[in-house]
């Protein structure tokens, strides 16, 4: 298979790619780094079945030769990046997917949207199963990701009726693992470069709002599941199990035997209470669930960190992860 992966620089498009050569398929990978570096593909280099296409997918997006999957995740992801972004992270939602779609339309290719959880807004049902509709402000803060990607969902469902493209749509939730960005303002990454730094751990309102938290490779077995699969979805991606702000934090500090205290700040505008995905349909037609420990997924995001904190700091606070505690003598 050749598979193009828009956004392929990014957190979890660098491990799509990475997953996809070590499969044996080849890969071209279009992104502009407006949220990334080419560090996260470095080690893809030299993999002669590895293009990388420095572009803005929101300027057209033309790719030589035959093309079989387009897997469509470029776009700001982090709160951080899409308020700082806004303009950007439409015109990736819209013009973007359109682009991609058009690519996947030409090359008779089956087309992968990732689209996000915040299609949900805050929720008013729990867990959210893919048939809820959502409860999204238009025009809070958080819409231009938000109705970005409802808008990218629209779009390709209409690409599916109306020009036959096998397009397929999934709803990722909170993914984390190495090579996130420690500066992107999710809680995972903030807490553990707090943590590393020995600075306060910034747990925002009563640290009592959820999230449920699935491991990056475990989330890329899924994508790459609904990629083969005949669903066109949405179908969640995720892992049910759910945590709070406060148990995180409380669960990093451990890991990292970090000597940070917790301190609570205020809570940003239309921050979503509660988070957990259904993920019935997920199990039904891909035989897909999480498998990876969350403590597991840390240790290694934490090591990944304790890596990069080290190189840019030069500096070591805490000492090395170990094996993980119990999840009950974290979580205590
Ligand atoms: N990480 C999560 O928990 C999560 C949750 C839900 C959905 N998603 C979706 O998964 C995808 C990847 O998220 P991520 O966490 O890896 O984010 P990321 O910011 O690390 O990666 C996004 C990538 O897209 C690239 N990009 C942005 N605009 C572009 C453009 N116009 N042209 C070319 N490249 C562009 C960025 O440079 C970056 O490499 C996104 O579409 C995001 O909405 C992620």
């Amino acid at each position: 298979m050749r598979a193009v992966v828009t956004g392929g620089a990014g957190f979890i498009g660098s491990h799509v790619c990475e997953r996809l050569l070590h499969d044996g398929h080849e890969v071209v990978c279009v992104d502009n780094f407006l949220t990334s570096s080419v560090d996260n593909i470095e080690h893809l280099m030299d993999d002669h079945r590895f293009r990388l296409v420095p572009e803005d997918v929101t300027e057209g997006l033309d790719v030589p030769g035959p093309v079989d999957a387009v897997l469509h995740l470029a776009s700001p992801a982090s709160p951080v990046d899409y308020l700082r972004l806004p303009l950007e992270t439409l015109r990736v939602g819209s013009a973007g997917t359109w682009h991609a779609l058009d690519l996947a339309a030409a090359k008779g290719a089956r087309f992968l949207l990732a689209s996000t959880s915040e299609s949900y807004g805050d929720p008013l049902v729990h867990p959210q199963p893919e048939g809820y509709w959502g409860h999204v402000n238009p025009v809070g803060p958080r819409s231009v990701y938000d109705e970005a990607k409802r808008f990218g969902e629209s779009l390709a469902t209409a690409f599916r009726r109306n020009r036959g493209v096998d397009a397929k749509i999934v709803r990722i939730f909170n993914t984390f693992g190495p090579r996130m960005r420690p500066d992107d303002g999710r809680a995972i990454p903030t807490f553990i470069r707090q943590a590393l730094r020995g600075d306060p751990i910034t747990v925002t309102g009563d640290g009592s709002q959820t999230r449920s938290l699935c491991y990056v490779d475990d989330l890329v077995d899924g994508l790459l599941r609904m990629l083969a699969s005949s669903h066109g979805g949405p179908v969640n991606l995720g892992n049910p199990h759910e945590v709070s702000m406060l148990e995180l934090a409380q669960w990093i500090g451990k890991l990292t035997r970090t000597t940070s205290r917790i301190t609570l700040i205020p809570r940003p505008q239309d921050d979503p209470e509660r988070r957990r995905p259904d993920i019935t349909l997920a199990r039904q037609v891909l035989q897909w669930e999480p498998r990876t420990p969350v403590e597991t997924g840390l240790c290694d995001t934490i090591a990944d960190f304790r890596r990069r904190v080290d190189a840019e700091e030069g500096r070591r606070i805490g000492s090395p992860v170990t094996a993980p505690p119990l999840h009950s003598e974290v979580m205590s």
